[in-house]
């Protein structure tokens, strides 16, 4: 796949675009994409519908695409470049099934249909960011999805943010691991799902799952070896 549009590493007019990140930091973007690889590959049992929030540069939604082969696939983007990225993914592949749209998940999260799994591959994302998207959880929430995927962007900060971090989960938080677990728990006890495997590194992809009773995550580091397979294995 090609990202449209950006043909050269100094495209000020677009520098704001998350496309425009990407170009410039390829190691991050391999990592991201081996740990959204290890979420949807650890997702067991038919996935037909998806919806997707925050569509980015379209390698998120290529992998859904291809691994699961939905009947209906909703993605959102709140930039217009991102949106007319994947407006042409969806053309140069064919994927019939799969509607774009310009969107702020603000509120598109909010009107979204039911569907088997929720994409929440937010922009940044962090513990304290748990109350400020409160009303689109409950949403998320609400439409008792099968699995729902959750970014953490801020994974390297937590020996900065500890206490904020466990003020936010109301779990104490140490490391990574602990904050992973601590996610864990405070969607056991708010929404009756657990995180049921996290990849991580300087980030964390956490794939959620319903539960009756609480079940400690399952953990998984990304190596640098996983980011550089990543963009081969699929
Ligand atoms: C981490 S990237 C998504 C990566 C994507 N999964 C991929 O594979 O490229 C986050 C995206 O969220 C978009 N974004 C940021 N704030 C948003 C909002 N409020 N609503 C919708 N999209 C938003 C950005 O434009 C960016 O493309």
């Amino acid at each position: 796949m090609s990202v449209t549009g950006l043909t050269e590493r100094e495209d000020d007019e677009h520098k704001d675009s998350f496309l425009y990140w990407i170009r410039n930091h390829y190691s991050s973007v391999q990592g991201h994409i081996a740990g959204q690889l290890k979420v949807f590959k650890a997702i067991t049992g038919e996935v037909s519908t998806i919806n997707e929030y925050f569509g980015g540069s379209g390698m998120g939604t290529m992998m859904l695409q291809r691994i699961f082969k939905p009947t209906i696939h909703s993605v959102w983007d709140i930039d217009p470049m991102c949106v007319s990225n994947l407006e042409t993914l969806k053309e140069t592949h064919g994927f019939n099934n799969l509607v774009v749209a310009e969107g702020d998940a603000k509120s598109t999260i909010l009107s979204a249909e039911q569907c088997d799994l929720e994409v929440l591959d937010f922009n940044r994302f962090s513990p304290s960011k748990i109350r400020t998207w409160k009303d689109q959880f409950d949403a998320v929430f609400k439409r008792t999805p099968k699995w729902i995927y959750l970014v953490d962007t801020a994974q390297s900060r937590v020996p900065l943010l500890r206490k904020a971090f466990s003020d936010a989960l109301g779990y104490p938080v140490v490391n990574r691991e602990d904050c992973l677990r601590g996610y864990s728990k405070y969607f056991f006890e708010h929404y009756s799902y657990i995180v049921e495997y996290g990849a991580y590194s300087n980030f964390a992809c956490m794939l959620l799952k319903p539960s009756d009773i609480y079940v400690e995550p399952s953990l998984e580091k990304i190596s640098r070896l996983d980011g550089m397979g990543a963009l081969q294995t699929w």
